[in-house]
C-alpha cells in the first residue's frame, strides 16, 4: 500500500473552509482558510509534492480527493456518532481539559476510546495509502497521536513527525489517562515529537518511562521492536514553538483599509482614553472570567475609570456542543451584563463582548485599535493571539499582559508576565500596561517583534522538518 506524495501533512482538520453548496465544484465549495500551519507548510507541500489529509469539519461521508488554491487535499470521514465520541468526546472533553492540567475534570468513557482508536486507525490508512516510498509525514495535534504508531505498522519505510500543539501534562496529572500507555507508544511510532516548550517535551519523556517502561538517554527514547522483524530504534523529543506568518499580519497592519478601520473602531468606541482587548475561543483555559474579574475590580476602585476604559472581549464560538463550554457561555455573559448593568452609562458600557469570528483584516484592525493586549490563560500550548498583536504594532506602541503559562511567555520577555489566578497581581499588570510611558512600551515591543519576525512560521517549520530528516529515522 503505497501512494505517490513525497510529504503527506495529517491533520484532525483540513486547511479549507466550506462556503458553497454539495453539487458545485470543489473549487467553488471550499476556500482555503489562513491558517498559519498552512502558510508555513504550502511551499514545502508544492516543493515536495505534498498532500494534506484531514477532517473536513462536518459528519457524513467523504468527500473525493480535491485540490484548492494548489494544495492536493484527502478528506478522513466522520460519521455523526464519532464527531460525538471522538471529537466532542475523547478529543475534546477527555484529552483537552486532562492536557490542560485539568481546568475542567476531564470524562473517561470507553466508548469514546473506541471511537479514538478507529479513527485514529482510519487517519492512519489513509496516510499509508498516500505516501510515496519513503515519504515524510508530519502528523498534528492530540487528536491523532495513535496515527503514528498505526502508520509505523503499516508502512516501516516513512518517516514519521508528529508535533503537539497543546501542552502535555505532567506525569501526575497524565497518568489519570486510563489508556496512558497504548498513548505514549502510538506517540513513539514517530521518529520525531515537536512540542510547544521544553517543560512538554521533559513531561513526555518522564511519561514514556513511567507509562511506558521506556529509558530515555537526553531527549532520545529507546523503543524496543516490537516484532522479530524490527530493530531498536531512538526517538528525539524536543522544543519546537510554533509562530505565526508575521510578515503576512505586518503588511495587514501597514494597510490604509485596515488603519482606518482602526480609527472607526476607537470612534465607536466613543475615543476612550485605554482600550483593552481579548482574543480568544470561548475556551476555559483561556482565563476569560478571571480577566472579567480584575477589570470589574478596577472599575470598582476606581483605578480605571468608566467610561474612558473600554475592554473589547472577541470570544469566538468553539465546541458548542461540548458542556464545559456551554456552561463558560452562561457564566461568561451573566458577568459582562453584571458589570455593563453596573459600570455602564447610556451608550457606553464597558465590555464590548462579541461572541463572533472575524476575517484577519478586522483583527490586525481590532490589534491595532488596542493600547493594551489581555492574554490570560490558565494554561495554552503557544497562544498565537499574543504574537499576531506583536506583530501587527509596527509603531512600537502597545503593551501586552501575558500569562506565564502560556508556551508564548518562554518567548515574549517583553510583555508583563502575569499568573492569571492571582486577580491582584493581574489587576497591578493591567494597570502598569495601560499607563506605561512610550518610551518603555517602545522598548518593550522592540523586543517581541524582534523574536515574532526571527521565528516566524515558516522558521518552525522548517527547524522541524530539518530537526526529523536528522532523527534517526526509520529502523
Ligand atoms: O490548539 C489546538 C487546536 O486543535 C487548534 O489546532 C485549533 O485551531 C483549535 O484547537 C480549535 O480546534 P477545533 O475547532 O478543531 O476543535
Amino acid at each position: 500500500m503505497a501512494g505517490g506524495h513525497d510529504f503527506v501533512v495529517v491533520a484532525s482538520r483540513l486547511p479549507v473552509d466550506r462556503v458553497g453548496e454539495d453539487g458545485q465544484p470543489p473549487e467553488v465549495q471550499w476556500r482555503p482558510s489562513p491558517g498559519g500551519l498552512v502558510t508555513a507548510l504550502e511551499p514545502v507541500m508544492a516543493e515536495a509534492n505534498g498532500v494534506w489529509i484531514g477532517w473536513p469539519g462536518s459528519a457524513g461521508p467523504a468527500p473525493e480527493p480535491f485540490g484548492v488554491g494548489g494544495m492536493h487535499l484527502v478528506s478522513v470521514g466522520l460519521s455523526a456518532d464519532e464527531v460525538r465520541d471522538f471529537y466532542e468526546g475523547f478529543s475534546n472533553a477527555t484529552l483537552w481539559p486532562l492536557y490542560h492540567d485539568v481546568i475542567a475534570p476531564p470524562m473517561f468513557r470507553r466508548p469514546w476510546w473506541d471511537a479514538y482508536v478507529t479513527v485514529n486507525r482510519r487517519f492512519a490508512e489513509a496516510a499509508a495509502g498516500q505516501a510515496a516510498p519513503g515519504a515524510t509525514v508530519w502528523v498534528n495535534d492530540y487528536q491523532l497521536q495513535l496515527v503514528p504508531g498505526m502508520l509505523r505498522e503499516i508502512r516501516r519505510d516513512v518517516r514519521i513527525g508528529f508535533f503537539n500543539h497543546i501542552p502535555f501534562p505532567g506525569y501526575e496529572i497524565f497518568a489519570q489517562l486510563p489508556w496512558r500507555r497504548q498513548i505514549v507508544e502510538g506517540l513513539l511510532g514517530a521518529d520525531l515529537l515537536g512540542f510547544q516548550r521544553h517543560s512538554d517535551a521533559a513531561n513526555f519523556l518522564l511519561a514514556c518511562r513511567r507509562a511506558a517502561g521506556m529509558t530515555t538517554r537526553g531527549s532520545l527514547v529507546r523503543v524496543p521492536p516490537r516484532d522479530a522483524g524490527a530493530g531498536t530504534r531512538e526517538v528525539r523529543a524536543g522544543a519546537f514553538p510554533v509562530s505565526i506568518d508575521a510578515a503576512a499580519f505586518g503588511r495587514l497592519a501597514s494597510r490604509e483599509d485596515v488603519r482606518k478601520r482602526a480609527t472607526v473602531i476607537r470612534n465607536a468606541l466613543g475615543e476612550p482614553e485605554v482600550v483593552l482587548l481579548g482574543v480568544d475561543r470561548l475556551d476555559y483555559t483561556k482565563g476569560i472570567l478571571h480577566r472579567l474579574h480584575a477589570f470589574s475590580e478596577l472599575l470598582d476602585e476606581g483605578r480605571l475609570r468608566s467610561p474612558g476604559s473600554v475592554l473589547i472581549l472577541v470570544a469566538s464560538p468553539s465546541r458548542e456542543r461540548v458542556e464545559q463550554y456551554r456552561l463558560l457561555r452562561d457564566e461568561v455573559e451573566v458577568t459582562v451584563g453584571r458589570i455593563n448593568g453596573q459600570h455602564g452609562e447610556l451608550g457606553s458600557p464597558p465590555v464590548h463582548y462579541l461572541h463572533q469570528s472575524y476575517p484577519r483584516e478586522e483583527m490586525a484592525a481590532l490589534y491595532l485599535a488596542a493600547d493594551v493586549m489581555l492574554v490570560t490563560s490558565l494554561r495554552d500550548g503557544m497562544n498565537l493571539v499574543a504574537k499576531e498583536y506583536v506583530a501587527c504594532r509596527d509603531d512600537e506602541s502597545g503593551a501586552l499582559v501575558l500569562s506565564e503559562f502560556t508556551g508564548a511567555a518562554d518567548e515574549l520577555v517583553g510583555a508583563f508576565l502575569v499568573n492569571p489566578h492571582d486577580i491582584e497581581g493581574l489587576k497591578d499588570a493591567i494597570v502598569r500596561a495601560a499607563t506605561i510611558s512610550p518610551p518603555e512600551a517602545r522598548r518593550r515591543m522592540r523586543a517581541m517583534r524582534r523574536r515574532v519576525y526571527d521565528n516566524d512560521v515558516a522558521h518552525w517549520a522548517a527547524s522541524f522538518l530539518a530537526a526529523l530528516k536528522q532523527a534517526p529515522g526509520p529502523g
